[in-house]
């Protein structure tokens, strides 16, 4: 008997794969695989009674926590950002498809399918993971190369109710971390997303009175929210709430996707953009200006494997062993105020702070000021040996 698993999220592609992966690869059996890595709860039971009715066997795998421990800490620490975006679907897509692979070793399955066109990125983060094992990898959204019109016809000759309406035709993914919100009018670059694209964030409002959350750090990592200790994912989960009332984090942009070709994307991201922002922050506070200039470099190069799903690849963790090295000394809490659609910090303190306010206060007689005439007799020294000689 032939069997494949597949990386499924109950939305209508994944769920079209079902039957297309019995009609058109003669597939016999078909278990699906659901990871929630923080989606709607809606979501996760929709997809659940969906491959109830579809799928011959169903897996659901609360990944939540290891989502929140394995990505997203490892993210703050590295102040993980592509382009602006804060990689929400780019973060998750590698421990989806490490669960779906688990279960098909666990079973001794040699097929893995997923549900990713041949447009996006995320083929590309699946199979990364998915070819490292010794199956064959299916792409049924790809091979095919299905029109809409056609997939919504065959879903509902399947029995798969349509959510998707012709006025609200948004493709969303979304995760603890990030809300991605895609497709129909939004593909015109120049069109303004609308206020009901939003599901996280209120409209950013100047009469809404700002609040202040004090975020405590040990190592690079969330420990705390005004003083009181939480978990990661409460952490993350409550100022996705209060930031959102606040409008906070809302980006618009034209990103590169790995293949080359420009996408318009819109994310929501309260958390992310507080949580990024505050421990920046708190970095500037205790590195050194040697390790900041250098992390902005291991930063960015980190950003980039995550966004090309290249997780496995040794380089990651080379350089999630530079970031943890650098965390060590990143303790403290940061006040950040939210106001208007802002996260700004306000203040910050830290037993590791390499600020020194005896040396550096204009009331300060600890450093002898006339010291440093020497240095600056030194300082620009080859721009003057070069207009010595023009003159
Ligand atoms: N552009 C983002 C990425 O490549 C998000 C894609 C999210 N997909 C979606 N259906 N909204 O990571």
């Amino acid at each position: 008997m032939s069997e494949v698993v597949l990386a499924y999220s109950g939305g209508l592609d994944t769920s079209v794969c079902i039957p297309l992966l019995r009609e058109r690869y003669g597939f016999d059996k078909v278990v699906t695989v659901l990871v929630d890595v923080g989606q709607p709860r809606s979501d996760i039971e929709r997809g659940n009674l969906r491959a109830k009715q579809l799928a011959d066997e169903h897996y659901t795998i609360d990944a939540r926590e290891e989502f929140v421990k394995t990505c997203l800490f490892p993210l703050i620490k590295a102040n993980g950002s592509y382009e602006g975006y804060v990689l929400g679907t780019a973060i998750a897509r590698p421990l989806i498809a490490s669960k779906a692979a688990q279960i098909a070793k666990q079973k001794g399955i040699k097929n893995l399918a997923h549900g990713c066109t041949g447009r996006g990125n995320d083929q590309l983060r699946f199979e990364a993971i998915f070819r490292a094992t010794d199956c064959r990898v299916i792409a049924p959204m790809r091979d095919l190369d299905l029109a809409r019109e056609w997939e919504i016809d065959y879903a509902r000759e399947h029995g798969i109710e349509v959510p998707v309406t012709k006025d609200k035709p948004w493709s969303i993914d979304e995760n603890i971390w990030s809300r991605s919100i895609e497709g129909g009018k939004l593909e015109d670059p120049y069109f303004e997303p609308p206020e009901e694209i939003y599901g996280w964030t209120k409209t950013p409002k100047s009469d809404k009175a700002p609040q202040i959350v004090e975020i405590g750090f040990e190592q690079g990592i969330p420990v705390s929210l005004d003083g009181v200790r939480m978990g990661g994912l409460e952490l993350i989960e409550t100022l996705n709430r209060i930031g959102g009332e606040h409008g906070v984090g809302r980006t618009d942009m034209v990103e590169d996707r790995v293949l080359g070709l420009k996408a318009r994307e819109n994310y929501e991201h309260p958390a992310a953009t507080i949580l990024l922002a505050a421990h920046k922050d708190l970095e500037h506070l205790v590195l050194s200006r040697a390790e900041l200039k250098f992390k902005v470099m291991v930063d960015e190069a980190w950003s980039e494997m995550v966004y090309m799903g290249l997780v496995e690849d040794p380089l990651y963790s080379d350089l999630n062993a530079f970031v943890d090295q650098s965390q060590k000394r990143v303790n403290g809490s940061v006040k950040m105020k939210l106001y208007c659609g802002n996260a700004f910090s306000v203040g910050r303190q830290s037993p590791d702070a390499l600020y020194a306010q005896d040396m550096v206060s204009f009331d300060s007689q600890t450093l002898s000021q006339k010291d440093a005439e020497g240095f600056a007799k030194y300082h620009g020294f080859q721009a003057r040996l070069l207009k010595r000689k023009s003159i």
